[in-house]
């Protein structure tokens, strides 16, 4: 893919997320329509679905001939996910629903651009904090146009690292993140939980957290930090240490690959069933 495309790409990506950052800004702390999805501790509002339209639509009027897998679109349509060769832009609109319907300002956009199932471009906006990660193929993660770089650090006993508890409340994935915690807490620096894999994810690319793992994560979740974490020298594999598979509800973020491969000897693993499986 010529570097010019991917550069008009973002330029227009860009623009789209000016406009529902500034959206979500006003919203946030605003009266909101609340539904629940799978489960009571799993809400979409109208925000999320708004912004998701904001998004598609202002692409599909400039790249008519892409494709698009958005979280709240796969919600209502419920289609199997299907990532095939054509640019596709995946897309979670509100990443971090549960802190944005409690007012709490680590919510994200995450938007990535896929092309031959290849990670190309990846955008995290944090429209509260107005920190926004960005990173094309070969050129390097940037928040807010400045380089970027994970901290390298490469043991646990060095490690501050992030745990995720998700919006699944079934009791076997419950009890491995319980499990999981009282492994990790007395091995670390600290263990950090934010409500949103995408800002997890873009911590570690700015050396903020070393470590991420989480199970249950969508694509959407994953999509834009894989790229913004791989420009930043970071790895995301399986938990359990084989190569990521952004399809398998499952990810292990980290700083380098020896601290990675340290964490995913000690996790007990839990492997998720795909909601559209
Ligand atoms: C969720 C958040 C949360 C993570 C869940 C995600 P959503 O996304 O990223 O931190 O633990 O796995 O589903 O539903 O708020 O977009
Ligand atoms: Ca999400
Ligand atoms: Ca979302
Ligand atoms: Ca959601």
């Amino acid at each position: 893919m010529a570097v010019n495309n991917v550069q008009k790409y973002y330029e227009v990506v860009s623009k789209i997320v000016d406009r529902t950052g500034e959206l979500i800004r006003n919203r946030i702390f605003a009266a909101k329509t609340i539904q629940t999805k799978a489960s009571n501790i799993d809400f979409v509002t109208e925000t999320d679905k708004e912004v998701e339209c904001m998004i598609i639509n202002g692409l599909k009027t400039e790249f008519p001939d892409h494709k698009f897998i958005g979280e709240e679109t796969a919600a209502e349509t419920n289609m199997p996910l299907v990532l095939t060769d054509e640019p596709t832009w995946i897309i979670d609109p509100v990443d971090g629903t549960l802190n944005f319907v409690h007012g709490n300002p680590h919510v994200c956009t995450s938007i990535g651009l896929y092309i031959n199932k290849k990670p190309e471009l990846g955008l995290i906006d944090v429209p509260i904090m107005k920190f926004r990660f960005t990173a094309m193929q070969g050129q390097g993660a940037k928040l807010n146009g400045k380089p970027i770089k994970v901290s390298g650090v490469k043991e646990l006993s060095e490690a501050l690292i992030c745990l995720e508890g998700g919006n699944d409340p079934a009791l076997q994935k419950r009890q491995s993140v319980i499990d999981n915690y009282s492994t990790f807490l007395p091995l670390v620096h600290g263990v950090r939980t934010y409500g949103s894999a995408a800002f997890s994810l873009a911590a570690v690319a700015m050396g903020a957290t070393d470590m991420y793992m989480e199970y249950g994560p969508h694509i959407w979740d994953m999509a834009a930090g894989y790229v913004i974490l791989q420009e930043a020298g970071g790895v995301l594999i399986d938990p359990a240490g084989g190569p990521i598979d952004l399809m398998s509800c499952r990810m292990l973020a980290a700083s380098s690959p020896e601290l990675a491969a340290e964490a995913a000897s000690k996790f007990k693993q839990y492997y998720p069933k795909r909601d559209d499986a």
